[in-house]
């Protein structure tokens, strides 16, 4: 077996690739998105601005058997790194697995990080037993999250939407605009909507790791939606303004893939912390749910994930009627 970088430019190899990402997941993960040839290449050759990522290949008889992504924040939270790291089933058990994660550690410990993370999914019940967590165990990871992965069935009963949104903006009141937008909201809106993303990984619990404000720039959100339209992705996001300062006080995104035919996912979604308590979070996203309903009804089911220490987003999912479809452990490891 050889474990060589890969070549982002290399077609055949990434066509490749994505025949083992596609048998990976189909494995390891309880409703597995289907991704397009096109739409993977695309997503495996983009790197967010401020964001560095090495990718290695693992090559068994001319053919690649996994790969590992290892992604380097390099203007904020410069001790961490993040990975993905996938294994073909049938060359599961064998040493590749492994050989991945060393080549990532190793890579990571080089950039001077501190901390690798990267995330196990497991069905409901296997927290504790599930291969994959045996794997990195062995390997010097712990756990030191675990989110909730749950799916909301489409479409949402409209009169069950329209009691949310009427009881939000009831609690609301005119304190705030709510407005939703299709690929990206208008210029005036983008730098407020950035401060509110970049302070997400701080207010959002995440066990025992601390984790710096991101920094994204209008510029990076713009790089951002030209490669969503690239990919063919579409966004919709909603917003909530104060209106006695402008601010952006509330903000959610949902992202409808080109690939999966079924799912849509769940992006960010945060309340500033002093204009929490007004149902801003519920207001948002039953006004992006709404708007999605409109822009395709043909869409299953809405895909989100949450810390299972995050109670106050946990309830507005339920009461959405998200239902609990498998578990993601974030595991962590120091050197
Ligand atoms: C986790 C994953 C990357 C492991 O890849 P792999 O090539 O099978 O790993 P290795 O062969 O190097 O396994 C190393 C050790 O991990 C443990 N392990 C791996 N698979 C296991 C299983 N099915 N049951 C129990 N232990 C297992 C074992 O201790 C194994 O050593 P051993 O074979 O000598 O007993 C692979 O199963 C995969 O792609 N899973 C889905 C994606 C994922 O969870 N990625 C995140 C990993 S941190």
């Amino acid at each position: 077996m050889d474990i060589i970088p890969l070549d982002r430019d290399d077609d055949v190899m990434l066509k490749a690739l994505h025949g083992v990402a596609t048998r990976s997941e189909a494995v390891s993960r309880v409703q597995p998105i289907q991704r397009t040839e096109e739409e993977f290449l695309k997503m495996a050759r983009f790197s967010f601005p401020g964001e560095r990522e090495e990718t290695a290949v693992a090559v068994v008889d001319g053919a690649p058997v996994g790969w590992v992504r290892l992604f380097l924040p390099e203007r904020d939270n410069l001790d961490k790194s993040w990975s993905q790291l996938e294994v073909d089933p049938e060359h599961r058990r064998q040493g590749v697995g492994s050989a991945l994660a060393e080549w990532a550690e190793q890579r990571a410990e080089t950039a001077g990080r501190h901390m690798l993370l990267t995330e196990v999914f497991v069905p409901v019940g296997d927290r504790e037993s599930h291969a994959d967590r045996e794997f990195a165990l062995k390997r010097g990871y712990a756990v030191s999250s675990v989110e909730i992965v749950r799916s909301l069935p489409l479409p949402v009963d409209s009169d069950v939407l329209a009691g949310h949104e009427s009881r939000a903006a009831e609690a609301m009141g005119d304190l705030f605009e709510l407005t939703v937008h299709v690929d990206g909201v208008p210029d005036e809106l983008r730098q407020g909507v950035c401060d509110a993303s970049n302070r997400l990984i701080l207010d959002a619990p995440t066990g025992d790791v601390e984790f710096e404000p991101e920094s994204m720039t209008v510029e990076d959100y713009e790089t951002l939606l030209a490669h969503l339209r690239d990919t063919g992705r579409t966004m919709v996001t909603a917003v909530a303004v104060h209106r006695e300062t402008g601010v952006v006080a509330a903000y959610t995104d949902l992202a409808v893939p080109s690939g999966d035919p079924d799912v849509v996912f769940q992006w960010g979604t945060l309340v500033l912390p002093e204009h929490r308590g007004h149902r801003l979070g519920m207001a948002v996203k039953a006004a992006n749910l709404r708007e999605l309903g409109r822009l395709a009804p043909e869409r299953r089911s809405v895909q989100t994930m949450n810390d299972e220490q995050n109670p106050w987003m946990v309830r507005i999912n339920q009461d959405l009627g998200f239902e609990i479809i498998e578990e993601a452990l974030t595991m962590r490891k120091a050197f």
